[in-house]
């Protein structure tokens, strides 16, 4: 990761949700986890969703991934709708402009640090020997060079959340998506795992949103949304973050 200009600007939208719903189960079982929601979050901002559990926190997340159709609704991603996506199309959409982070790290128990995040190149097509590369590179860049070969139960919980943060980034995508990826983690490391996904977003222009129960990670946050029974509480749709120029490098 280099030194860059981000330049974001007023029309810079990544991700937009308009009349998002997801239902559960029909007639009196029915139950609505995604209950129309309207949001629009633009390049360079971390978003963090907080709200009770079972209020739709989870659900909401993997609709915006293209991991589960909606019942109604719209998701725009970058522009383009991937609720009307064939699945082979959403695939690709996933591989190459979302990056997923999991509270239980999701890594690959037979495969090495640095070979858990190069199997998502090689998913995306750009597998070879620069995959390797480029794997140790962005590993070594999150602290983990010394733990390339690692395989992932001889890694620390922390330690295995930063290879599930290469995994997410590899791919350079606009979009990173977290679910309560500080549960597993204490004091020290859950908001540093935050810290380093604001990094990415500010000085990359890449965008993150996290679910998370975790008031340790508030303030790290552009915005926090208060999530319950599938609508954000008292805020329909926040204020749009200001436009802004950051120069920097990771
Ligand atoms: N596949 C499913 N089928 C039926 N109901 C579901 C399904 N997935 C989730 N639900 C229901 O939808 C509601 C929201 O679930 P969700 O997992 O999104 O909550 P959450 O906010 O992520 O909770 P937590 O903080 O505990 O992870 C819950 O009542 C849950 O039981
Ligand atoms: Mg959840």
């Amino acid at each position: 990761m280099g030194a860059q200009a981000v330049k974001t600007s007023a029309d810079d939208i990544v991700l937009e949700l308009r009349g998002l719903t997801k239902v559960f189960g029909s007639g009196a079982a029915a139950v609505r986890a995604v209950d129309g929601i309207d949001l629009t979050v633009r390049r360079g901002e971390l978003v963090i969703i907080m709200g009770p559990s079972g209020s739709g926190k989870t659900t909401l997340l993997t609709l915006i991934g293209g991991l589960l159709k909606p019942t109604s609704g719209t998701v725009h991603i970058n522009g383009i709708d991937i609720t009307a996506m064939k699945e082979s199309a959403l695939t690709q959409v996933r591989r190459h402009n979302v990056g997923f982070i999991f509270q239980s790290y999701n890594l690959l128990e037979s495969l090495s640090a640095v070979e858990n995040v190069e199997v998502v190149l090689d998913l995306a097509g750009r597998g070879g020997r620069g995959a390797a590369v480029k794997a140790e590179q962005i590993l070594v860049d999150l602290g983990m060079g010394h733990r390339l070969h690692f395989k992932p139960r001889d890694l620390s919980g922390g330690e295995k959340q930063r290879v599930s943060v290469a995994r997410a980034m590899i791919n350079d995508p606009d979009l990173m998506l977290a679910d309560e990826p500080t549960a597993n983690l204490d004091s020290k490391h859950g908001p540093e795992i935050v810290l380093l996904l604001r990094a990415v977003a500010k000085e990359l222009g890449r965008t993150a949103v996290i679910v998370s129960h975790d008031v340790r990670i508030q303030e790290l946050a552009d915005r926090i949304l208060w999530f319950e029974d599938g609508r954000f509480k008292d805020n329909p749709e926040p204020a749009v973050a200001p436009a802004e120029e950051k120069t920097t490098g990771v």
